[in-house]
């Protein structure tokens, strides 16, 4: 058996985990939500300071919790890009130290082939797949042929998925990340399919643009101003209730439902445009992860776009679609299964770059 740590820190998230053959053996979050949720988004300085601060005690916490010391890891897996420079630099500089002081193997690993990589901590994936990976940095469509094989279908040409839910959210005024408060007071209406367009489908590409949408809504509010939240609820509050106390549940109900609508038959267009294109390769499942494959719109819609290609649907539990160290670990366990490592150089690569496959092969000692 070998035991794989992964350090997750790309975005507002300082996650680990331990992974042992494919399988959770232990996870630890520390979540900044809280932290940034003060200025509407994530403060980048801020995220980096937070990470720096949890990243040793998390981990002591992690080992505690699993019955294992420093010495048991074989393999040190981190999070090397895409994501913020200064927050990744941090999660790379601790693993290298880890790396250094043990002598396990480094591999930095993909975060957004991780998030594609995670569903299989729960479920078997069969390859070659399609992955639409929806998150608030990133949405795009991959052709995966394996855990290490992923080449890129579609992308969104402006915001992700997830920038449009909160960008939404935060134009009605409900609290940071608002993609979930969407999709849970959407849930109580029908959506008026006309009330805002479908953003970047009347083409024959397999690219995404949600800036459009985005728009609609702030114009829509304009016009509209009692759906914007005179106060952003305090955290914890009830933001339903609130709603309903200013008698205005079932207005924002159907707007919430009509906005989610449209993201999700936009995502729904282009997925299947995507799996028409790739229908040669022989692929056999639809695989959706990132923190935007949480919403239950998108989650019916992409298993009934499977049923009707004769697919299975991968869709991961709640808990593994937002960020999280397990993916990383399981990710970066594949790597290593298959022989390649990091030297103590490896790079962060921020949003925006691509992420070079720059693996040395493992050379056993004898
Ligand atoms: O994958 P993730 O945790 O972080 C990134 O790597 O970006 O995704 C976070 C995104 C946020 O935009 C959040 O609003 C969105 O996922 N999200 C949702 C839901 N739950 C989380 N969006 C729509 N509906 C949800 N239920
Ligand atoms: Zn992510």
């Amino acid at each position: 058996m070998s035991l794989t740590l992964g350090i997750e820190t790309s975005c507002d998230e300082t996650a680990m985990a331990l992974v042992a053959d494919g399988r959770l053996v232990a996870e630890r979050i520390a979540t900044q939500i809280d932290a940034h949720a003060l200025f509407g988004g994530v403060v980048p300085e801020l995220a980096s300071r937070e990470h720096l601060r949890v990243l040793a005690p998390l981990l002591d916490d992690l080992l505690a919790a699993a019955g294992v010391g420093l010495e048991d890891i074989d393999n040190i897996a981190v999070a090397r890009g895409p994501g913020l420079l200064g927050s990744l630099l941090v999660g790379l500089s601790f693993a290298k130290g880890l790396a250094l002081a043990t002598g396990a193997r480094l591999v930095g690993v993909n975060h957004l082939w991780a998030h594609l990589t995670a569903p299989a901590l729960e479920m078997d994936i069969s390859y070659p797949a399609l992955g639409l990976l929806v998150s608030g940095g990133h949405t795009q469509t991959y052709l995966i042929r394996s855990p290490l094989d992923f080449e890129v279908q579609g992308r969104t040409l402006d915001d992700a998925a997830g920038e449009a839910f909160d960008k939404a959210a935060k134009t009605f005024n409900f609290p940071y990340p608002g993609g979930k408060f969407i999709d849970v007071i959407g849930q109580r209406a029908t959506p008026d399919k006309s009330m805002f367009p479908r953003p970047y489908v009347n083409n024959d590409n397999l690219d995404f643009s949600f800036s459009g949408v985005k728009t609609a809504v702030v114009n829509y509010v304009a016009a509209h101003p009692h759906l914007r939240l005179p106060h952003m609820p305090e955290a914890g509050q009830d933001v339903e209730d609130l709603l309903a106390k200013a008698g205005v549940l079932d207005e924002f109900a159907e707007v919430c439902a009509s906005f989610n609508w449209c993201i999700a038959d936009a995502l729904r267009i282009k997925v299947d445009r995507a799996l028409t294109a790739v229908k040669e390769q022989g692929v056999t499942s639809l695989v959706v992860a990132g923190g935007v494959a949480a919403n239950s719109v998108i989650r019916r819609v992409m298993t009934e776009l499977a049923e009707s290609h004769g697919l299975t649907c991968v869709l991961p539990p709640l808990r593994l679609c937002t960020d999280n160290g397990a993916m990383i670990a399981l990710a970066g366990e594949k790597v290593a299964q298959a022989g390649w490592k990091h030297d103590l150089d490896l790079e962060a690569i921020p949003r925006g770059r691509a992420i070079p496959w720059d693996y040395q092969r493992i050379v056993e000692e004898v």
